[in-house]
């Protein structure tokens, strides 16, 4: 019989639970990563993918991995390790727990990068610097602070702190609160832009370039992007929703929380590219403006409307708060481990955790700068980071997952685990997660490999 609490706490609702699971879902990979990789890769099509991979990949797997974690009820690596030893496995397994520890520390080292930028933005729209910039101002403003490592520092040392801060007291306290009332205010400000974007007159052109594929334009790697950004934008392939998931309570269903959770976050990108590129074609700038993307074109919209300081300020507080929220749930599964492991109390494990975590970044904000002429296979840290994590690392987690959910555990256990009886709803997750998500993520990386 599974535990039924676990030692590092519990969600007081299933609620709570929804909440948390979209705080970390939704955040820098919506509104930063989700336009700028689709810029990148020619808009329609990439979307095109990557809503596909949303559904016969990212929802059976976040189903799964609520599913396991729930049923170990510890961090990811000795979740792994006693369901494979239940289920008189290789205690091989627990190195998916490691994979996924490796790659928190990854992405947290640069999205807290991001985080600081959408800090420094939100001093930038309060001092109302964007008013009447125009697009060329704005561009040359983001370059010039890409471009001074101490303000960078500054910025990502301050969002570390804030994660440790909230890591330490335990993830179910403050958090709850806070993404009630965020999530809801964030949501009402991106329609707010997209209506803006619709006053552009270029509104059309961003729908077409969001929506009607060009297929000539996607390339393989362009497919593995696609794929990656959904495991990322899911906060999937690491561990960080299996642990949220052994936080839950035994009745709530899985497969609905899971369907909320992925209709939200999926909303909440496509909303983004509906308010971003509008504005670029307006401004006649180009979609693929990489990194910078979102921190070139949405000041320009800030700078013109009216209330747009205001307005401004209040769009990128709310961005730091998502990001916040989603760092949050990059960090308690290591901080979990160490707890178990070492028996380090929760206030040392964030703070050895987050100090790890913090001097990864220093190397990738540097990668903007000091060090630009340092790269591996052609990238700076941040970009590597960015690229290994999503589009390798998190699929290969997911694969994991998949293969262990489907195909090493019990069918008894998962029937047990999901409680939805064996009607078609498990029957479908069964057959996704058994051969259509294995598969679709091998393939997707043997095709971007070019073996085909
Ligand atoms: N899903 C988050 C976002 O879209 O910003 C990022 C993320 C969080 C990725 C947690 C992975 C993760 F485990």
């Amino acid at each position: 019989m599974a535990a039924t609490t676990s030692i590092h706490g519990m969600w007081s609702s299933r609620l709570a639970f929804i909440l948390a699971a979209t705080g970390s879902a939704v955040g820098l990979g919506n509104i930063w990563r989700f336009p700028y990789t689709a810029g990148e890769y020619g808009g329609g099509a990439f979307v095109l993918v990557y809503l596909i991979c949303v559904a016969a990949i990212g929802i059976p797997i976040m189903m799964a991995e609520i599913m396991l974690g729930r049923r170990g009820r510890q961090s990811p690596i000795n979740t792994m390790l006693a369901l494979a030893r239940q289920e008189g496995r290789t205690e091989a397994w627990q190195l998916l727990g490691w994979l996924g520890i490796v790659c928190g520390f990854l992405i947290l080292s640069f999205y807290s990068v991001i985080a600081g930028w959408t800090m420094a933005y939100v001093v930038r729209a309060a001092a109302g610097v964007f008013h009447g910039a125009d697009a060329a101002v704005i561009a040359a403003a983001f370059d010039g602070f890409v471009a001074d490592p101490e303000r960078l520092l500054a910025w990502h040392t301050i969002f570390m702190v804030m994660v440790v801060l909230v890591v330490a007291r335990g993830v179910a306290s403050g958090l709850e609160r806070a993404v009630r009332f965020l999530m809801p205010a964030l949501f009402v400000l991106l329609v707010a832009l997209v209506g803006y974007a619709m006053t552009t007159d270029h509104f059309a052109a961003g729908l077409s370039f969001l929506f009607r594929p060009d297929f000539s334009k996607l390339s393989g790697e362009g497919i593995l992007s696609a794929m990656g950004q959904a495991f990322f934008s899911l906060s999937l392939g690491m561990g960080a929703i299996m642990i949220y998931g052994s936080y839950l309570n035994s009745q709530a269903s899985i497969a609905r929380n899971t369907v909320i959770i992925a209709g939200l976050d999926t909303l909440v990108a496509l909303l983004a590219g509906l308010a971003i590129f509008p504005i670029v074609f307006a401004q006649g700038l180009a979609p693929e403006q990489g990194t910078g993307l979102v921190f070139k074109v949405l000041p320009i919209a800030f700078g013109q409307m009216p209330g747009g300081q205001l307005f401004g300020t209040v769009f990128f507080l709310l961005l730091v708060f998502a990001a916040w929220t989603s760092a949050i749930s990059l960090l308690e599964p290591m901080v979990a481990w160490l707890v178990e492991n070492l028996s380090l109390g929760r206030v040392r494990a964030s703070v050895l955790a987050g100090m790890t975590v913090w001097l990864l970044g220093v190397a990738c904000l540097l990668s903007l700068n000091v060090w630009s002429e340092i790269t591996v296979f052609g990238l700076g840290f941040l970009a590597l980071f960015d690229f290994l994590t999503a589009n390798i690392l998190l699929p290969l987690g997911g694969l994991l997952i998949a293969v262990f959910a489907g195909w090493v555990l019990s069918r008894a256990a998962s029937v047990d685990e999901f409680a939805m009886g064996e009607g078609l709803g498990y029957r479908l997750w069964r057959l996704l997660i058994r051969f259509v998500a294995p598969i679709a993520v091998a393939i997707v990386f043997l095709h971007a490999i070019q073996v085909f």
